[in-house]
This record gives structure tokens, C-alpha cells and sequence, in this order.
């Protein structure tokens, strides 16, 4: 059985790649428009906009994966971003980040299976002078042990 979100976006998408066929360069605002609607560029919409587009897979995919701005995996509830910049890095933010790993069981870049939680390792946030620090969606936290990671993670769960 088709979910009917489904079918709705992936009509949206289809005739936004018949209106875009016909402009110069339609793949950047082809694979936009296909996050924005998906929430990210899996193998299915990859593979449909390559079928829709008639371009092979490897173009679509090169494109998905050469811009930070796509993400091949839905992403969490919330978002971890580690930073792993110059400052946080000689403040052991390594420490930080394994616990992370091991608090959640994924790696940077993967979501939870719950969909509850996306890790990132970033570039430096701008705050150097709380090092070492992370983000969870827009509220920051500095001075990080590894030991303040479960309690931290504990206020995001239910
Ligand atoms: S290096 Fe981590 S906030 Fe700047």
C-alpha cells in the first residue's frame, strides 16, 4: 500500500522536474526542492529524479553527497553537533565526543534509530572561550566533561 504523503510528494516532485526540465542547470533546484520535501536525498529519491531527469544514478549521487547542504538520511528530533575545531579539540572534545558515540551507539553523521537524535562533528561554533563545546539544536554547552554528556542527553528524552 502507498502512503498517500507519499504519493503527494512524489507527484509534487515529478512535475517540479517537468517544469525545471525545460531551464538550463535543473539539477540544484531539482535535488532542493526534493530535501525540502523528503527531509533528505535517500536512495529512493535519488533514484527517482535520476529515472525523471534521465541521468545516470552516479551523477545524482555525486551531487547529494558534494554539498553539506544535503543529507542522504532523514535527520533526528535533535541535532548534536560536536565541535571539533582547534581550540575544542586541545580541550579533549574527543572525550567528549567518544562518550557521545557510546551514550547514543552511532557514529557522527547517523541519526538514532528512534529518530531522536542526528550527531555531527562541526567546524568551531564561535565560542572557543567555553571549550570544549556542543550544540543541541540552538542551545549550547561548553566546558564539557565526558561525564556531563548523560545528563545532558537526559533532558532530550522523554
Ligand atoms: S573551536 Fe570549538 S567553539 Fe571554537
Amino acid at each position: 500500500m502507498v502512503n498517500v504523503d507519499e504519493k503527494l510528494m512524489r507527484d509534487e516532485l515529478i512535475s517540479f522536474i517537468e517544469e525545471q526540465k525545460k531551464k538550463p542547470g535543473p539539477l540544484m533546484p531539482i535535488m532542493q526542492k526534493a530535501q525540502s520535501l523528503y527531509g533528505a536525498l535517500t536512495f529512493e529519491v535519488q533514484e527517482l529524479i535520476s529515472e525523471q531527469l534521465g541521468i545516470p544514478m552516479s551523477d545524482v549521487y555525486g551531487v547529494a553527497t558534494f554539498y553539506s547542504q544535503f543529507a542522504l538520511q532523514p535527520k533526528g528530533e535533535h541535532i548534536v553537533s560536536v565541535c571539533m575545531g582547534t581550540a575544542c579539540y586541545v580541550r579533549n572534545v574527543e572525550k567528549v565526543m567518544e562518550k557521545m558515540i557510546e551514550e547514543l551507539g552511532i557514529n557522527p553523521g547517523e541519526t538514532t534509530k528512534d529518530n531522536k537524535f542526528t550527531l555531527e562533528a562541526t567546524r568551531c561554533l564561535g565560542c572557543c572561550g567555553l571549550a570544549p563545546v556542543m550544540m543541541i539544536d540552538d542551545q549550547v554547552y561548553g566546558r564539557l566533561t565526558p561525564s556531563d554528556v548523560p545528563d545532558i542527553l537526559a533532558k532530550y528524552t522523554d
